[in-house]
C-alpha cells in the first residue's frame, strides 16, 4: 500500500532540514521497501508570499487526505508586520485545528553520545527519556474572546482566554495514559490549579478519568511552575508529562535544552485513531542561521521516524532510522548546535550512511 505524504518545508531553516528528510526518504524507498508518494506544498510565510495566506484551503484539504504530514518550520522577521491572522504561525495553528491533532507527543531523549552536550550535568541527564503530551488544539491558543482594545483614557488592554472543556481534557489525557502503559506506567499532570479555574477543571477531569479507566497507571499532579524547576533539578523523575497547550509549549522547550539542543527533538501531533498525524520538529524557523547550512536536521529526521511509527505503522523502519541517528551521533557527527562543524547536508549524509 502506497502512503501519501505531504511535506510542508515552510520558512527559515525549514527547507534545509526538509531536504535532509527527503534524502532519508529516498533511501528508505530505494533500499528498504518503503512505499510512499510524496507531495510538497507551500506553508507559512512562503505561502503568504505567493498565495496571500499562510496556508491555502487546497493545502489543508491535502493534509486532511494524506496519511501523514511533515512540516519544517514557520515564521521569521520578514513577516513581522503582516496582520496577525495572516502571520505564518497562524497557518500552523489553522492546520493543527483543521486536522484536529489534539495530542502533541514531544519526546525529550538524551542520546548517550550527547550526555555532555547538555548545560546540565551528565549525572542529571544521562539516560533521560521522557515525553510530553501537550494539548494542541485548545486552551489560550484558541480561546475567545481575545484582542487588544483601547480604553477610554487612551491606554490599551490586551486579553486572551484560557478555556478547556471536559471533552478536550479527557481525550488528551487518554492519550497520555495509553502511552504511559507502553512505557514506565507513570503520568505527571501539570497545571496551575492553585490559581486557574481551567487548571482546577483539568486536575478534576484527569483524576476522574484515572479512577474510572486507568487505575493501574501511576498518576501524579504537579503545579507547572514546580515542574519547570523539577525538569532542571531532576528530570529523570518523569515519564509521561501531560499538560495544556501553553505550559506544554514552554516546558517542552525547557526539556529540549536538557537534552543538549533543541535541534534534536521531534514531535508527533495526533488526533483520533485513523486520522493523519502532523509531524513537527519542535524547533522554530531559526532565522538567525537560516540559509547558512548550520541547522541540525535531526529533529526533522526524527519527526519522520515518529511518522513511520505512529501513522504508517512501519515500526521496523522507524527503529532502523532511530538507530541510524544514534549511530551517526556515536561516530562523532556534530552540527554547530552540538559544538561541531558539520553542515546540515553532511549530517543528513552521515545518517543516510548509517542507514
Ligand atoms: C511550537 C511553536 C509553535 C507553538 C509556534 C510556531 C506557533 O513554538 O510548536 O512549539 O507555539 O505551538
Ligand atoms: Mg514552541
Amino acid at each position: 500500500m502506497t502512503n501519501q505524504l505531504l511535506l510542508l518545508p515552510g520558512d527559515g531553516i525549514g527547507p534545509e532540514v526538509m531536504a535532509e528528510v527527503e534524502r532519508v526518504l529516498d533511501v528508505l524507498v530505494a533500499r528498504h521497501g518503503l512505499q510512499v508518494s510524496v507531495e510538497t506544498a507551500l506553508f507559512g510565510g512562503a505561502s503568504f508570499d505567493i498565495d496571500g495566506v499562510p496556508i491555502s484551503e487546497a493545502t489543508i484539504s491535502k493534509a486532511k487526505a494524506a496519511d501523514g504530514v511533515l512540516m519544517g518550520a514557520v515564521g521569521g522577521p520578514a513577516w513581522a508586520n503582516v496582520p496577525r491572522d495572516l502571520r505564518p504561525e497562524m497557518g500552523l495553528l489553522r492546520l493543527r485545528k483543521a486536522m484536529d491533532v489534539y495530542a502533541n507527543l514531544r519526546p525529550a531523549l538524551c542520546f548517550p553520545a550527547l550526555a555532555d552536550a547538555s548545560g546540565l550535568k551528565r549525572a542529571l541527564v544521562e539516560g533521560l527519556d521522557i515525553v510530553f503530551v501537550r494539548e494542541l488544539t485548545g486552551g489560550v491558543y484558541f480561546g475567545t474572546p481575545r484582542g487588544i482594545e483601547t480604553l477610554p483614557d487612551g491606554t490599551r488592554r490586551g486579553f486572551d482566554n484560557q478555556v478547556y472543556t471536559t471533552d478536550e481534557i479527557v481525550r488528551v489525557a487518554r492519550v497520555a495514559f495509553e502511552l504511559a502503559r507502553k512505557r514506565s506506567n507513570k503520568v505527571t499532570s501539570l497545571e496551575k490549579s492553585n490559581v486557574m479555574e481551567s487548571g482546577l477543571l483539568w486536575r478534576q477531569e484527569v483524576t476522574a478519568l484515572h479512577a474510572s479507566d486507568y487505575p493501574d497507571v501511576e498518576l501524579e499532579h504537579m503545579y507547572a511552575d514546580n515542574a519547570a524547576m523539577q525538569l532542571v533539578r531532576a528530570p529523570r523523575q518523569f515519564d509521561v508529562l501531560l499538560t495544556d497547550n501553553l505550559f506544554g509549549d514552554v516546558l517542552s522547550d525547557l526539556a529540549a535544552a536538557c537534552t543538549g539542543s533543541i535541534g534534536l527533538l521531534p514531535s508527533a501531533a495526533l488526533g483520533d485513531a485513523g486520522k493523519p498525524g502532523l509531524y513537527e520538529p519542535i524547533h522554530g524557523s531559526a532565522p538567525d542561521i537560516a540559509g547558512r547550512g548550520l541547522a541540525n536536521p535531526i529533529a526533522a529526521i526524527l519527526s519522520l521516524e515518529m511518522m513511520l511509527r505512529w501513522s504508517l505503522q512501519e515500526t521496523q523502519l522507524a527503529d532502523l532510522l532511530a538507530q541510524a541517528v544514534t549511530h551517526a551521533l556515536d561516530s562523532g557527527a556534530r552540527t554547530a548546535d552540538l559544538g561541531g562543524s558539520l553542515p546540515t547536508t553532511e549530517m543528513g549524509k552521515a545518517i543516510v550512511a548509517a542507514l
